[in-house]
């Protein structure tokens, strides 16, 4: 059974399921294409932080009511966990304090903005992995920055925070930018664990199986398994997973290919 970890189908919370009605349909395709169990992971962004800690608590308290009356209703093979994808903010502090965000009472997914990401990232993980909590990178392929200069990954690495990539991205559906880093971090060791970050049933679908497939036609079952069933799981459990030092240094062109290159002037 496959565990997926990043998702957006608490109906009403944020800007994944918008009613019951399609969150049971996510649901139902969740369990069809074998997962397990999924966390739900609404985004929480300063915004909410700001408007009140309790109106975020209700309203998560809320949504998490109706995904388990549907699954105890429509008597759906699936377990539930709650817990948030948090976008980097001042607040944090707060947040850690005063929520329950964590994954497996251990891990954090967490958010940059897509078009910055703060300048003092060692500190920042510094100050989450001292308190205990070891942050999991949300789609760091699908960050601007990142997509530039794919070598300021490493310091995460470094770090021993997990990345988690999109299935999405690697299957094409969130753009060519995506896809590209998407796949340079596959062939470079530096994925830890794919999640859906499914939205609804069209634009932003859960691909979970797909994603599966490519996987295994790619690199094999076994890290197709590692990548969405033991990565998951053992975050699931608060255990501790596999984060090696990679080589994220761009690719020098082969003599080969700076042959061509004055070739082609
Ligand atoms: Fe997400």
């Amino acid at each position: 059974m496959m565990i997926d970890i990043h998702n957006h189908m608490l109906p009403e919370v944020d800007d994944g399921a918008k009613t019951t009605e399609i969150a049971l349909l996510m649901l139902q395709e969740a369990v069809n294409q074998g997962i397990g169990h999924l966390v739900l992971t609404p985004h929480l962004y300063e915004v909410d932080i700001i408007k009140s800690t309790a109106n975020w608590k209700a309203k998560v308290e809320q949504g998490s009511q109706a995904v388990l009356s549907l699954i105890q209703e429509h008597h759906l093979p699936i377990k539930v966990s709650i817990a948030a994808e948090v976008r980097y903010q001042d607040l944090l502090p707060i947040i850690l304090d005063e929520l329950d965000v964590l994954i497996g009472g251990k891990y954090l997914l967490l958010e940059f903005p897509f078009h910055s990401v703060p300048n003092n990232l060692e500190r920042i993980i510094y100050e989450i992995t001292r308190k205990g909590i070891i942050p999991i990178i949300a789609h760091p392929e699908r960050i601007k920055p990142w997509q530039r200069d794919p070598l300021a990954l490493e310091v995460l690495i470094n770090m021993s925070c997990p990345l988690q990539v999109d299935i999405g991205s690697f299957l094409g559906t969130l753009g060519p930018n995506s896809e590209k880093l998407a796949n340079f971090l596959l062939e470079r060791d530096a994925v830890h664990l794919v999640g859906s970050d499914s939205h609804n049933l069209d634009s932003r679908a859960l691909y979970a199986k797909p994603g599966y497939d490519w996987l295994t036609a790619r690199y094999g079952k076994e890290f197709a398994d590692l990548m969405l069933k033991v990565n998951p799981g053992k975050i699931l459990a608060g255990e501790p997973i596999g984060v090696y030092p990679v080589n994220l240094a761009p690719n020098r062109p082969s003599l080969i290919e700076k042959i061509a290159m004055i070739f082609k002037r």
